[in-house]
């Protein structure tokens, strides 16, 4: 069994190319964002206790992902490995799917700070099929509806404006960035331009992953 991290900060395009990289490797992608706005939305005990902390662009505490991450791993198909977007950010993340799971890549996303902002205001995304896209960089073919699934019902973040943007950057320096190290100490960590065209980064992401 071996599974992926995809890894950077907010609007690496870590969801982009791990719906790109699923249909690759055929591993399924767990996003924790994703899951936590579900559970938001459901409004379980999980999602009213993070809700608070995702509208401060803040992270959720480690014991909350962690309790996810485990009910996550026992679904059938984690059976070939998973492919992880969005986690861990923290090293006690990271040290608990270690016991949980083995990762045999991390892929770090890089992109500077300065295109963080405009990438995350301008995101929006098919409420059908989740398919990410972007007003000015990678906006639908036709105006409103999905190009995979015909939906128009596309959706923008609670927490896609500017000051939260610039706090969940600020989580990322403080809490998620030494996690790079922690897997290059690993031996697993593999660096990609993300301030490139989306194409460009999936073709060197599948190259890092052999
Ligand atoms: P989450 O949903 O994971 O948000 P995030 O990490 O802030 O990442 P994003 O989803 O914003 O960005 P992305 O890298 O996926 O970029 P995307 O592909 O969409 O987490 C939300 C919140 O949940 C957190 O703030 C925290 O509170 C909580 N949380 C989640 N996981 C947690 C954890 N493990 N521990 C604790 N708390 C946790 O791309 C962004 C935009 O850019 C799109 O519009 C896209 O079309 C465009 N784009 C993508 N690539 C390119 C490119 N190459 N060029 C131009 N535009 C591009």
């Amino acid at each position: 069994m071996s599974s992926i991290v995809l890894f950077g900060p907010p609007g690496a395009g870590k969801g982009t190319q791990a719906a790109r990289i699923t249909q690759t490797t055929g591993l399924p992608q767990v996003s924790t964002g994703d899951m936590l706005r579900a559970a938001v939305k459901n409004g379980t005990k999980t999602g009213i206790e993070a809700k608070k902390y995702m509208d401060a662009g803040k992270l959720v505490p480690d014991s909350i992902i962690i309790d996810l991450i485990k009910d996550r791993v026992q679904d059938p198909d984690a059976v070939k490995g998973l492919m992880f977007d969005g986690f861990p950010r923290t090293i006690p993340q990271a040290e608990a799917l270690s016991n949980i799971i083995e990762v045999t890549h991390v892929i770090a996303i890089n992109v500077p700070d300065e295109r963080i902002v405009e990438r995350i205001c301008g995101r929006y995304s098919c409420g059908s099929c989740g398919i990410v896209y972007h007003d000015t960089f990678n906006p639908t073919k036709q105006d409103g509806v999905c190009d995979e699934c015909g939906s128009t019902d596309m959706k923008r973040r609670a927490d896609d404006n500017e000051d939260t943007v610039l706090q969940r950057l600020s989580a990322y320096h403080e809490q998620t960035s030494p996690l790079a190290d922690w897997y290059d100490g690993l031996g697993i960590l593999r660096n990609v331009n993300g301030d490139k065209a989306i194409d460009e980064i999936t073709k060197d992401i599948l190259i890092a992953l052999n």
